[in-house]
């Protein structure tokens, strides 16, 4: 079975339409990125383990739940991805992070790594990678290729906006990773750009051109 999410929360589809939305500016962009993966992050992380801790309460010793084991990575896709992170360590303040940077060619939309720098022991952690938008899905195969290849065994993949395309390429080639969808669009146009999609993500959260 596609180990893939499309979440239907009505909070998380009224900020997406905001964020598609071209009037809405630099500013309020990178808040409701950030808001939208703190949403996402909090139905994709409800399986991490929890163990029984002692603690005391004001009226009494008790068994009480806190997140086990080694704790979780959050891997943001240079630089869109970026805009996702403290959504998520606010859940998580605990998360180590990791940053693997991508470019997509312009011309041949293949993707193009530039940098590298992950948490360690990988292999024990529940990792979550992270970028606003899966077009061809060459840049998430890419990262989820590397993190494997550094020892990473239990991958997440969150991304707001998704293409038919680039979703099913990642199932294809990832089928053992667990993918989050806020929407899943059309298709891709001729510069494979998500459509209607809500243009460059990395642009609109960093107010370049
Ligand atoms: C965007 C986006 C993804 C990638 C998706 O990054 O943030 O990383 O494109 O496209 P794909 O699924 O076809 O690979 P971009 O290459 O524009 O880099 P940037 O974030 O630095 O602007
Ligand atoms: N990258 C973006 O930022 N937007 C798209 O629509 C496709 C790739």
């Amino acid at each position: 079975m596609a180990k893939y999410t499309i979440m239907g929360h009505p909070l998380l589809q009224h900020k997406i339409t905001l964020l598609r939305d071209k009037n809405t500016g630099t500013n309020e962009f990178r808040k409701l990125v950030e808001e939208i993966a703190m949403l996402m992050a909090y139905e994709a992380l409800r399986d991490l383990p929890i163990e029984m801790v002692e603690i005391e309460t004001p009226i009494e010793e008790c068994l009480a739940p806190v997140i086990a084991g080694k704790k979780l990575a959050v891997v943001p896709i240079l630089r869109a991805g970026l805009g996702m992170v403290s959504g998520i360590t606010a859940l998580v303040p605990t998360a180590k992070v990791g940053h693997i940077g991508i470019y997509r060619d312009p011309e041949t939309h293949a993707p193009h790594d530039y940098y590298c720098k992950l948490p360690d022991q990988l292999e024990d952690r529940t990792i979550v990678i992270v970028d606003p938008m899966l077009a061809t899905g060459g840049s998430a195969v890419d990262a989820i290729n590397y993190v494997k290849q550094q020892g990473g065994k239990n991958i997440k993949f969150m991304c707001i906006i998704a293409a038919p395309e680039g979703l099913q390429r990642l199932l294809d080639e990832h089928p053992d990773v667990q993918v989050y969808v806020g929407q899943l669009d059309r298709e891709l146009n001729d510069n494979a750009y998500i459509c209607p999609g809500l243009g460059d993500a990395g642009d609109r959260i960093f107010g370049t051109k």
